[in-house]
C-alpha cells in the first residue's frame, strides 16, 4: 500500500485526506498544531458557489467577477473549470457534514462581498471556517485509514536519489514537538496544504501557523514559484492597540457598512445632526474617500479599497479609519455577525451602533508553488512535473486568481483542487518505493540555549516587509528590503546548521526565504496588476 503524507489539516489536507482515506487508501496528516488551528478555521464571509451547474448566467458572472478581480492575469480556463466544480464541491461539503446556513424557506441563504456582483456566498453567520474545519475534522478523527499527527512540524522534504528535484520526494524530516525530536515520515506521495504567509507582516488577519513553511520547503527541495508579488491585504482588520488584527468580514460591507475616514465621519455626523438625526435617510455611503477609487466605494475590490485606505492613512497621519454600521438593522447585523460581535464585547463596541476603528492587515498569499490542473508543482529547472509531490490550497498557485483574489473564492479553490490532486492519485496508483532513507543531520548538533537573537530577528524581518514590502512600493524600498533579508538570511543560516531544530528556527527560516521571493518578485515587475502596486511605474489605464 502506498504511503500517502499530507501535510496541513486545513480545508485543502483535510479534504483531500478524507477522498483518499475513502478510497481505501492509508493517509498520514501531519500537523504543527492542534488540527484546527489553520486559517480555515478563522475564515469568515464564506465560500463562492454556483451550486447548479446548468445555471449559465449564474456561472458567466462569477467568472466575470473572478476575472475582473484577477485584473487581467486570471488563467481563464482554470476559473471556468473551477467555477463550474463548486457545485459538486459544495454537496461534498455538504456530505462530510458541514452546514450552510439556510433562508426561512430552507434554501441556502446567500452573502456578498466586494467585486461579487451578486450574492453567491455560501456561509455558516459569520465563521463559515469554524464550521467547515469542525465537520472536516470530526471526519477525519473517526475516519480509520487516517492517522493525525497534531504537533508535528515539518522541517524539510527529502529528495529522492542524487538529489535532483526531477526524481520526486521520497519523505519529509518532522520535528516532535511533544518530545522535541527529529524523525524521519518516508512517503511514496507528499502532497503540501501548508496554507499562508501572513505572519510575514507585522499586522495580519493570519493565525501563527501561517509561516510559509511548504512554500519554503519546497522551494528548497527545487519547485518552481509564481507571483509571489501578489500579496493581498485586507481592508477591514480591527485595529485596537490591545487586541491582534481580527478580521471584520468583507460582508459586513456586503450588508451595507461603509468605509469612512475622520473627516467623512465628521461630515456625515453632521449632515444627519442637521436633517434631525436620521440615519436611515442620509446614509454614509456618498461620505466615502473610497469614492475616489472607485465607484463601487467600499464594495471595491480588495486591492483597491485597501490602497484607498493605505493612502488616506498617509496623508491624515491617522492609525485606522472607521467601518460604520449604525444605519443598518442592528438585530439583522447581530444575528447575522456574532462571532464578531463577541470579539467587539471585549472593547465595549456594539454592532449597529459604534464605528469599528479598522485598518488594513496581511491576508492572502495569491501566488506561490506553480501547479498544474491537478495541483502537482514543476521543477524550477527543468519545468517538469516533480514526481510524487501534490501542492493545494493557499501553498499553491493556479492561476485562479490572477493578480488580485476575488473574496470566498479561496475556500473555493482550495476544495477543488484536494478533489483533483486526491483523484489523480487514486487513479494513477502510486507506487510504493522502500528505498533507504538519510536521517536528519542532527549528529553533533547542540541545543540552542538563548532565542532572543531570533525573535529580534524575527520582528525586524516583520518590520521590514511591513515598511518596505507593503501596500504601496517603490524600488529603492524594496532594494533596501532585499538587502537586509539577506543578511537576516546568512545570520539565521548561520545559526541552523550549527543548532538541533526548534520550531522558532524553522519558522524564521522559512518566513525569510518566503520573504525574499516576495521581493525579488516584486523588484522584478514592470507594471502595476492587482495587488502590487509600484508609485514609480506609471500606472495602468483606469479600470
Ligand atoms: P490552512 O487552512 O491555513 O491550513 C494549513 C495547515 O498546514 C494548518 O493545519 C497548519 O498548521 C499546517 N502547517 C503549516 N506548516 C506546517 C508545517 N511545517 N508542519 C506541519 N503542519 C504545517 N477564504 C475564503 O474563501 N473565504 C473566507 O471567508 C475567508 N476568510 C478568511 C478569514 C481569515 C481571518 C483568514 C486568515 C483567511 C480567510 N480566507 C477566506 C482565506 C482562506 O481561509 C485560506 O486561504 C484557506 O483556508 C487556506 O486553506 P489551506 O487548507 O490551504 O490552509
Ligand atoms: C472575509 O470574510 O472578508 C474574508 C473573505 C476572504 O478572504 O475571502
Amino acid at each position: 500500500m502506498a504511503r500517502i503524507v499530507i501535510i496541513g489539516s486545513g480545508i485543502a489536507g483535510l479534504f483531500a485526506a478524507l477522498r483518499l482515506a475513502d478510497s481505501g487508501h492509508v493517509v498520514t496528516v501531519i500537523t504543527k498544531q492542534r488540527p484546527i488551528d489553520s486559517s480555515t478555521n478563522w475564515a469568515q464571509g464564506g465560500i463562492a458557489a454556483i451550486l447548479d451547474k446548468t445555471d449559465g448566467e449564474g456561472l458567466d458572472s462569477h467568472i466575470s467577477d473572478t476575472l475582473t478581480s484577477g485584473d487581467g492575469m486570471c488563467d481563464e480556463e482554470v476559473v471556468r473549470s473551477v467555477i463550474e466544480e463548486s457545485g459538486a464541491r459544495i454537496h461534498d461539503l455538504l456530505n462530510i457534514g458541514v452546514k450552510f446556513e439556510t433562508d426561512v424557506d430552507g434554501g441556502f441563504h446567500f452573502v456578498k462581498e466586494g467585486g461579487h456582483s451578486q450574492r453567491r456566498i455560501l456561509h455558516a453567520k459569520d465563521a463559515t471556517g469554524k464550521e467547515i474545519e469542525r465537520a472536516l475534522n470530526d471526519a477525519a478523527s473517526s475516519h480509520k485509514n487516517i492517522t493525525l499527527k497534531p504537533n508535528t512540524l515539518a522541517m524539510d522534504l527529502i529528495q529522492r536519489q542524487h538529489q535532483y528535484p526531477d526524481a520526486g520526494i521520497a519523505g519529509v524530516w518532522c520535528l516532535n514537538q511533544e518530545n522535541d525530536t527529529v524523525f524521519t515520515e518516508p512517503s511514496d506521495i507528499l502532497m503540501l496544504a501548508t496554507g499562508g504567509v501572513g505572519q510575514l507582516w507585522s499586522q495580519t488577519t493570519n493565525p501563527p501557523v501561517a509561516t510559509g513553511d511548504g512554500l519554503a520547503m519546497a522551494y528548497r527541495a527545487g519547485a518552481a514559484v509564481k507571483d509571489m508579488a501578489f500579496i493581498q491585504f485586507h481592508p477591514t482588520a480591527l485595529a485596537i492597540k490591545s487586541d491582534r488584527p481580527f478580521l471584520i468580514t468583507e460582508a459586513m460591507r456586503g450588508e451595507g457598512g461603509v468605509i469612512l475616514d475622520e473627516e467623512g465621519l465628521r461630515n456625515w455626523q453632521e449632515e444627519m445632526e442637521s436633517a434631525g438625526g436620521n440615519a436611515s435617510t442620509i446614509l454614509p455611503g456618498p461620505f466615502s474617500f473610497t469614492l475616489k477609487h472607485s465607484p463601487l466605494g467600499s464594495m471595491a475590490t480588495r486591492d483597491i479599497v485597501a490602497r484607498a485606505i493605505d493612502q488616506r492613512l498617509k496623508e491624515t497621519g491617522e492609525k485606522h479609519v472607521y467601518l460604520i454600521t449604525s444605519h443598518l438593522d442592528q438585530e439583522h447585523l447581530l444575528n447575522h455577525f456574532p462571532n464578531i460581535q463577541q470579539r467587539l464585547d471585549r472593547h465595549g463596541l456594539k454592532l449597529g451602533q459604534d464605528p469599528l476603528p479598522v485598518s488594513p492587515a496581511a491576508h492572502y498569499i495569491v501566488g506561490g508553488l506553480a501547479v498544474d490542473e491537478v495541483g502537482r508543482p514543476y521543477c524550477r529547472e527543468s519545468n517538469a512535473i516533480m514526481p510524487s509531490l501534490y501542492a493545494i490550497g493557499e501553498v499553491a498557485c493556479t492561476g485562479m486568481h490572477g493578480a488580485n483574489r476575488l473574496a470566498s473564492n479561496s475556500l473555493l479553490e482550495a476544495v477543488v483542487y484536494a478533489a483533483r490532486a486526491a483523484n489523480h492519485i487514486i487513479e494513477s496508483m502510486p507506487q510504493t518505493n522502500d528505498s533507504q532513507l538519510p536521517n536528519w543531520r542532527a549528529d553533533g548538533l547542540a541545543d540552542l540555549t538563548e532565542h532572543v537573537s531570533l525573535t529580534h530577528d524575527r520582528e525586524s524581518l516583520c518590520n521590514t516587509m511591513s515598511r518596505e514590502v507593503g501596500i504601496v512600493r517603490r524600488f529603492n524600498r524594496l532594494h533596501r528590503a532585499s538587502r537586509r533579508l539577506q543578511l537576516l538570511a546568512k545570520e539565521v543560516d548561520f545559526i541552523w546548521r550549527r543548532a538541533l531544530p526548534s520550531r522558532q528556527i524553522v519558522e524564521l527560516r522559512n518566513l525569510i526565504l518566503v520573504g525574499q521571493l516576495v521581493t525579488e518578485d516584486a523588484e522584478k515587475r514592470t507594471e502595476n496588476r492587482g495587488l502590487h502596486y509600484n508609485t514609480d511605474l506609471i500606472d495602468r489605464e483606469e479600470r
